[in-house]
């Protein structure tokens, strides 16, 4: 498991983000000598993850604060660079009274904490012996270290009770086929990489007992927003009577936002998709809380009705 540091870290006079992009054949960093450097880095996905690129944004505002960079600007420049993991917006409000690098520090350490606590509580939830399913990235490298749906699979496997992980490869920029797998390789857990349109059938064949996904934005009734491919793999577990977990920190709760109407849904460029044809790439969609088995923070499991369950799960950093 790749430690934190490793994965983004605030130096004296730079921001150093581990690329994701080029992960896993080539691990080289990116230095970010500014706001504006780090927020082109959340933009371009150098770092992502919904917790990672709070963190990010964290030590982006520290980092202007100790260069003596317009803050109020700083904060607009990162807080606008991608929509809707809603960690970013978060992180830079807590940042917003003492924008020190030791705030940023501890807001990278607060949210691996949470992520072993919820990784924890959701590993309560599988049975000895679980084939999980897993969409895009959710392990240390989208959390600034453990991760949170991945975490949950790291503490199940420490525990005995984790066989196998079906990784959804994650079309268009194959978070799952290059960054999940590779962790679950790391970890030493016994994988396998599918297409996402396999997971239909894999479930229909008896062969998948728990769907475990992170999250960039749950809203107050449970709606969540996820990478994009979220809500199909939720509409099939229903039907297949597939227990589906969301597994994210109180950080991607937003109690602003009622439903999933109110989250704003990131469209990246159509190249991702093609070049050559038109085409549309929305990242995220959502998935309606009534398809939810439970939603897992560092406070526990919850429940539906959400609204009252997630209700007090409010990051303190
Ligand atoms: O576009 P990405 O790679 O930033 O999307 C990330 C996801 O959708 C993750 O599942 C989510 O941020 C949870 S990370 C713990």
């Amino acid at each position: 498991m790749l430690e934190p540091e490793r994965i983004l870290r605030l130096e004296a006079d730079r921001v150093v983000l581990l690329d994701q992009r080029r992960l896993p054949a080539e691990e080289v960093d990116v230095e970010c000598r500014s706001a504006a450097d780090v927020a082109e880095a959340i933009r371009t996905m150098v770092v992502r993850g919904a917790p990672a690129i709070g963190i990010a944004a964290a030590y982006g505002l520290a980092l202007a604060a100790a260069r003596g960079e317009d803050l109020a600007a700083a904060d607009r420049t990162l807080r606008s660079s991608r929509p809707t993991a809603v960690n970013l917006g978060w992180a830079l409000d807590e940042m917003r009274d003492d924008p020190s690098t030791e705030h940023a520090r501890a807001i990278h350490r607060a949210e691996v904490e949470r992520c072993r606590a919820m990784a924890a509580h959701a590993a309560t939830l599988l049975a000895p012996g679980t084939r999980a399913l897993t969409h895009c990235n959710a392990g240390g490298l989208a959390t600034g270290g453990y991760g949170s749906a991945v975490g949950a699979l790291l503490a199940a496997f420490e525990q005995g009770l984790l066989a196998h992980v079906w990784v959804d490869e994650t079309r268009p920029l194959l978070q799952g086929g290059r960054l999940t797998a590779w962790e679950l390789e790391a970890a030493g857990i016994p994988h396998a990489v599918i297409a996402d349109s396999a997971a239909a059938s894999l479930m229909a064949a008896g062969e998948v007992d728990a769907v475990l996904t992170g999250a960039d934005r749950i809203a107050a009734n449970g709606d969540t927003a996820n990478k994009i491919g979220t809500y199909s793999l939720a509409v099939l577990a229903r039907y297949h009577d597939v227990p589906f977990y969301v597994v994210a920190p109180s950080s991607t709760v937003d109690h602003r936002a009622a439903g999933g109407e109110d989250i704003p849904i990131e469209h990246r460029d159509p190249d991702e998709i093609t070049s050559r044809f038109p085409a549309r790439n929305p990242a995220f969609d959502v998935t309606p809380a009534a398809l939810l088995t439970a939603i897992v923070t560092e406070h526990g499991v919850h429940e539906a009705p959400f609204t009252e369950s997630l209700t007090g799960a409010v990051a303190e950093a």
